[in-house]
């Protein structure tokens, strides 16, 4: 190796290396040197062609979706699949045949899909939904924010000039992957997950003509991968860390409602991680790689941050402790890229509060031993998780036909 390329891998380990807050370890090779090197072997398919994800986006949907875009179907698409809610309805009479016949078969579960694991998983969801959707919501949303690709595209979206509607809409995937009958004939896990991959095939089309937007086709597989290892295996982690305890069952059924939810937004199985350890591998060279700070990803933490805000602790309390709690949840390195501000106080006091909450509500320590503090964050959680319940029901996911204006 010569010592320039030694150099820049020393470099690119200190500057990205601190990820170590999410447990990932730092990176081995420089951003520039790094090829694709996670093996197919590991993922729900076994084998696979091995192309780097960076060059692959989603063949059958964004040609599909551009054509809807160009001769202008898209309006009357949205309009009849408004009332397209329940994964066991048909389709609406009126669609484009070409949308239709995609539909019909994105809507197939995958055949390695398992209704065993699918509702142990469920039931995981249901009895852990606290912490998951915090680490989902506020966590992942954090860590979406600083990654650059995905800050950029969200801002200069259509979606980024409204953010409480935008963070409504993501969250109705988010409850229905965690809704006891997400992936039942009465769910609507299936609707929500093919609505989606239809928004991101149209925002790969659509993006690439807005004046701000300097990269090449948005939304890669690999970008894919990276926001699916801030969710599950972010989560995943996260509760491992705060001694939560699950089994090995629910474990494997939580990592097997994602790699459905995988499928079923347009990731070729190739890339979805068969085990957890093929998870944190592809995590591991994935994510470093793709994160860090933005303009766009300040500004958005800072829109979120507020909104979270307003509707837990309303007074003067309420923002430093939403910042110290993305702060806690994400780590300093990726709070630090968003932009996220210091609280002298409540940095210190959530990093204890919070595991005793946790212990507290699995049985693992009694009462006396858990602070005060602890139930301004439950709290602080619960009427979170309420409110964008609410926010949810009030909207829809619409293929986007614009980006954001101006
Ligand atoms: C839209 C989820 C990956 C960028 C959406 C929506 C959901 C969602 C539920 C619909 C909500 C809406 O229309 O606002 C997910 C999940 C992902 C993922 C679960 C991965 C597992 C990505 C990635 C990017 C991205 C990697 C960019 C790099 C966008 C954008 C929109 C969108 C720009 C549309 C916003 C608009 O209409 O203005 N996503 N997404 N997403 N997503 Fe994703």
């Amino acid at each position: 190796m010569t010592e320039l390329s030694r150099r820049k891998m020393l470099i690119s380990g200190g500057a990205l290396g601190a990820l170590g807050a999410l447990g990932m370890a730092p990176p081995a090779q420089a951003r520039s040197l790094m090829a694709w090197t996670w093996a197919s072997s590991g993922s729900v398919a076994g084998s696979g062609a091995g192309a780097d994800p960076r060059w692959v986006w989603d063949e059958e949907a964004d040609p599909l979706v551009a054509s809807l875009l160009d001769r202008g179907a898209v309006p009357e698409v949205n309009r009849l699949l408004w009332d397209w809610n329940r994964n066991d309805q048909p389709l609406p009479q009126g669609l484009p045949e070409d949308l239709r016949s995609f539909m019909e078969k994105a809507r197939r579960l995958p055949s390695w899909a398992d209704h065993g694991k699918l509702n142990t998983a469920a039931e995981f969801n249901k009895s852990r939904g606290l912490y998951l959707n915090l680490l989902n919501g506020v966590g992942g949303g954090m860590l979406a924010t600083a990654i650059p690709n995905e800050a950029r595209s969200v801002y200069y979206s259509k979606g980024g000039a409204d953010m409480e509607d935008r963070v409504a809409k993501t969250s109705i995937l988010g409850f229905a992957v965690g809704a006891l009958n997400a992936y039942r004939p009465g769910g609507s896990c299936v609707v929500e997950a093919v609505k989606t991959r239809l928004v991101h095939a149209a925002v790969r089309h659509l993006l690439q003509k807005s004046p701000h937007w300097t990269g090449g086709i948005p939304i890669s597989q690999e970008d894919m991968l990276v926001t699916w290892h801030t969710l599950p295996t972010y989560a995943m982690r996260k509760m491992l860390e705060w001694k939560v305890p699950i089994s090995a069952a629910e474990s494997e059924a939580y990592l097997h409602v994602w790699q459905v939810t995988a499928h079923m937004l347009g990731i070729r199985d190739e890339y979805i991680p068969a085990t957890w350890d093929a998870a944190n591998a592809q995590s591991d060279q994935v994510l470093p790689r793709n994160m860090g700070p933005t303009p766009e990803g300040v500004k958005l933490t800072d829109i979120l941050l507020g909104q979270l805000a307003e509707q837990t602790s309303p007074g003067s309390i309420s923002r430093p402790l939403c910042n110290a709690l993305a702060r806690y949840l994400v780590g300093d390195e990726v709070a630090d890229w968003d932009g996220i501000k210091r609280e002298p106080v409540w940095d210190r006091v959530i990093p204890t509060a919070w595991p005793a909450l946790v212990r507290f509500r699995e049985g693992l320590v009694p009462l006396p031993l858990v602070p005060e503090a602890a139930w301004v964050l439950d709290e602080a959680a619960r009427k979170y998780i309420l409110f964008y319940l609410t926010k949810g029901k009030e909207t829809k996911i619409e293929i986007p036909t614009t980006n954001r204006p101006g």
